[in-house]
Order: structure tokens, then sequence, then C-alpha cells
């Protein structure tokens, strides 16, 4: 059963590595090309991804056993905090509509992708730290590393979740790789708004 979170990994690492290479994400751990703006719209983009599957994942019934995990409110605060601090009001893109997102199935790619990114989050937070951006706020990192302490127990009770409700794969996998289309499609259009202020 431990394959359901493995192929879920595996059914995702393109868009994962597609996202990595997308502006502003390109940019972490580069000192070259990181700067205030790129955290900034970084953070944005986030806060437009987690606001999506926050909102979705509660109108799912019976999904409390996953989403106990990702402590929407404390990760909302702290995303809002961050950017209020880098003089940004959260007023973060549009997330694009995913189909429906009512299914069990959208529960658990939305909790594996939220619970997922605090991978990241741990590696990002340490840099940020050893690399001279100690006047960034990091509260949201802060939050997502300590999400990210219970990822084992998140795939325990995942896979509870994922023998209740039968849940298929594949339908998980395509809609993981539909929210990481919304994060490159927030990126896009926050870059572009970059290069063309309205
Ligand atoms: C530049 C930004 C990012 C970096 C450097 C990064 C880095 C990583 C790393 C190192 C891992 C662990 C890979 C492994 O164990 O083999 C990981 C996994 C993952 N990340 Fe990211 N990540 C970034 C952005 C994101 C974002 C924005 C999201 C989603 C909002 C995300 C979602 C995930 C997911 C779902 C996994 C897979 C977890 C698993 O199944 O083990 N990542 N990331």
């Amino acid at each position: 059963m431990t394959t359901f979170f493995t192929e879920l990994k595996r059914g995702t690492a393109a868009s994962h590595t597609a996202l990595e290479a997308t502006y502003p994400f390109s940019t972490m751990m580069k000192p070259a090309v990181f700067d205030r703006q790129a955290y900034t719209q970084n953070l944005l983009i986030l806060a437009s991804f987690h606001n999506c599957v926050s909102n979705f994942i509660q109108n799912i019934e019976n999904s409390e056993l996953l989403s106990e995990f990702i402590d929407t409110d404390a990760v909302m605060q702290a995303i809002s905090h961050d950017l209020i601090a880098l003089g940004r009001q959260p007023d973060f893109p549009d997330f694009p509509l995913i189909s429906s997102a009512e299914s069990p199935e959208h529960a658990l790619a939305g909790a594996y992708v939220w619970m997922g990114s605090s991978m990241g989050a741990r590696i990002l937070y340490r840099w940020l730290n050893h690399a001279g951006y100690e006047d960034f706020p990091t509260a949201y990192y802060q939050q997502m590393i300590a999400l990210g302490q219970r990822w084992p127990e998140f795939v325990e009770h995942g896979l509870d979740y994922v023998q209740q409700h039968k849940l298929d794969v594949d339908a998980c996998i395509d809609i993981a790789n539909q929210l990481f289309d919304g994060l490159q499609v927030c990126a896009n259009t926050l870059s572009h708004q970059k290069h063309h202020p309205a």
C-alpha cells in the first residue's frame, strides 16, 4: 500500500521538475538571480495554491483525516504575515479552477501536494538563513517545516483514507498534476505582470 504514495511521487515528478525550472522557483538557491521580488512572487503563488486547496478540502466530506495535517489557518496566517512584512497585501492571483474539486481523490491529492511542499521548504529555509537573506520573513517556511515533521504520520493516515474510499491512484496523480499546472499558470501570470505592468 505504501506504493500508493510512491506512485504519486513518480506520477508527479515531471511536474515538480518543470515547476522548479519556472520563475520565480527557478531562482531559489541561486544568489545571482534570487532577490526580494522573486521571494515575494514565490509567496504570492504559494498563497494562491494554499488558498485554493484549503477552500476545496474543507468542503469534501470526511476529509478530516487528511485536513488535520495541513493546518490551513496557521499556513494562511504565516504566509499573510510574510507578505505584509515584504510590503505586499496578500492579494494573490486567482488559482486556475481545477475540475469540480469534490471527490475524495481531490482531498488526497490536495493534501499530498500541500504536505509534499514542506520538503522543499526545509531546504529553502536552511538556504535563506545561510546565504545572507536572514532579513527575509520566513514564518511560512517555518510553519511548513513544522507540518513536514508529521509526514510519516500523514502517509499512514493517507493510506487509511485511500483504503476507506477505494481511491484510484491515477485519478489522484491527475489532480496533483493539475495543481502543479495551476502553480505554473500563477507563476506565468505574475511574471507576465512583472514584464508588462498594467
Ligand atoms: C524551488 C522550489 C522547490 C524546491 C527546491 C523543492 C525541493 C523538493 C525536494 C528536495 C523534494 C524531495 C525530493 C525527494 O525526496 O526525492 C521535494 C518533494 C516534493 N515537493 Fe518540492 N520543491 C520546491 C517547490 C515545491 C512546490 C512549490 C511544491 C508544491 C506546492 C512542491 C511539492 C513537492 C511534492 C508534492 C514533493 C513530493 C513529496 C513526496 O512524495 O515525497 N515543491 N521538493
